[in-house]
């Protein structure tokens, strides 16, 4: 039968069986996966693994200094921060076809992960063969993994993945679904505020900007995403909703008006969903006041957005990230 408890036992010991003496890295992206499979081996081989997060500019305020606080107080873990912003955007320019977004920074992903390796190895330590990452069973069937499904999405970490990988991947959440990992976590005594984040894409805002994506539409995402959060947060409704993705269509304008003038700015979609483990979804009826408070807001403190929408489409049809 499965419990959270043997899920732990069972991976420790593979792992510790596969990894012997050699070493491992694991990306961190903020999220709750890749946070609780690191936990995982870290629980299995200890300092011989390296956390590497990558801030490819393209998380949410305060993302990246909470990753290099919370999860090390709670875990210990060696952790290296390597800022790469420059270069996503350097390959993102130009791209705003939602799967070629996809693979390029996925691609970026493990170009960045084979520096970190080079120069974790130069400390002439035992070999970096693994790589571990938090993939889950529903990224595995969305992303066609020999399931023999169509495949909706490349999830950065499973179709993303380029041909050449140089590391034997460990992925011991490949398995279970988003609840099942949480108990995980909490079993590895990782604190609420992780374990019971909101779900986050590994390619973070860059699927969330429908149109190519630039420093300043980041920038902006930024600002209203963190309006919606804060306003999300202070009506009490994080444990409700699954998440809210927030994006901004980059390519469309519409007129509006504000003070005494025209303005003709971008929308900024707001995307509630409650959801089991995020196969399907339905959209969320947030309280009007909510709403009304996040649109005021968002079309007073951020420059260039005159319009907030509500997407009320269920998965399927709709995803839950536009891109
Ligand atoms: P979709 O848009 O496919 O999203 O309905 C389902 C869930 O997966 C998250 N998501 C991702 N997570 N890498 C991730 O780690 C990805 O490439 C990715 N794409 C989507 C999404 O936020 C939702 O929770």
């Amino acid at each position: 039968t499965w419990t959270t408890g043997n899920v732990i036992e069972e991976q420790v010991a593979a792992i510790r069986e596969l990894v012997g003496d050699k070493r491992a890295i694991c990306g961190l992206s903020g999220g709750v996966d890749s946070a609780v499979a690191a936990a995982l081996v870290a629980r299995a081989i200890g300092d011989q693994l390296t956390c590497v997060y990558v801030d490819h500019g393209l998380m949410r305020k305060g993302e990246t200094e909470q990753v290099e606080k919370d999860f090390v107080a709670a875990t210990g873990v060696k952790l290296v921060v390597v800022d790469a912003e420059e270069r996503f955007l350097t390959a993102l320019k130009g791209v705003s076809d939602p799967e070629q977004k996809r693979k390029t920074i996925g691609r970026e992903f493990i170009r960045v992960f084979e520096q970190a390796q080079a120069e974790i190895i130069a400390d002439e330590g035992p070999a970096v063969e693994f790589l571990v990452q938090g993939t889950l069973y529903p990224d595995v069937v969305e992303s066609g993994g020999g399931t023999g499904t169509a495949n909706i999405k490349s999830h950065h970490n499973v179709g993303g993945l380029p041909e050449d990988l140089e590391f034997q991947l460990i992925e011991p959440l490949r398995k279970l679904f988003k609840d099942e990992v949480r108990m995980v976590g909490q079993e590895l005594g990782l604190p609420e505020e992780i374990v019971q984040r909101q779900p986050f894409p590994g390619p973070g805002l860059g699927i969330r900007i429908v149109g190519e994506v630039t420093k300043e539409r980041l920038d902006l995402l930024r600002d209203a995403d963190a309006i919606a959060r804060e306003e999300l947060t202070a009506a009490g409704l994080d444990r409700e909703i699954w998440q809210c993705p927030v994006v901004l269509l980059a390519d469309v304008r519409s007129v509006g008006v504000q003070g005494d003038g025209r303005t003709y700015g971008h929308p900024i979609v707001l995307r509630p969903v409650s959801s089991e483990d995020a196969m399907t979804a339905d959209w969320s009826r947030l309280p009007y006041d909510v709403l009304a408070k996040i649109s005021t807001r968002i079309t007073n403190e951020v420059r260039d957005v005159n319009r907030v929408v509500v997407d009320v489409t269920s998965k399927p049809p709709g995803t839950i990230e536009w891109e």
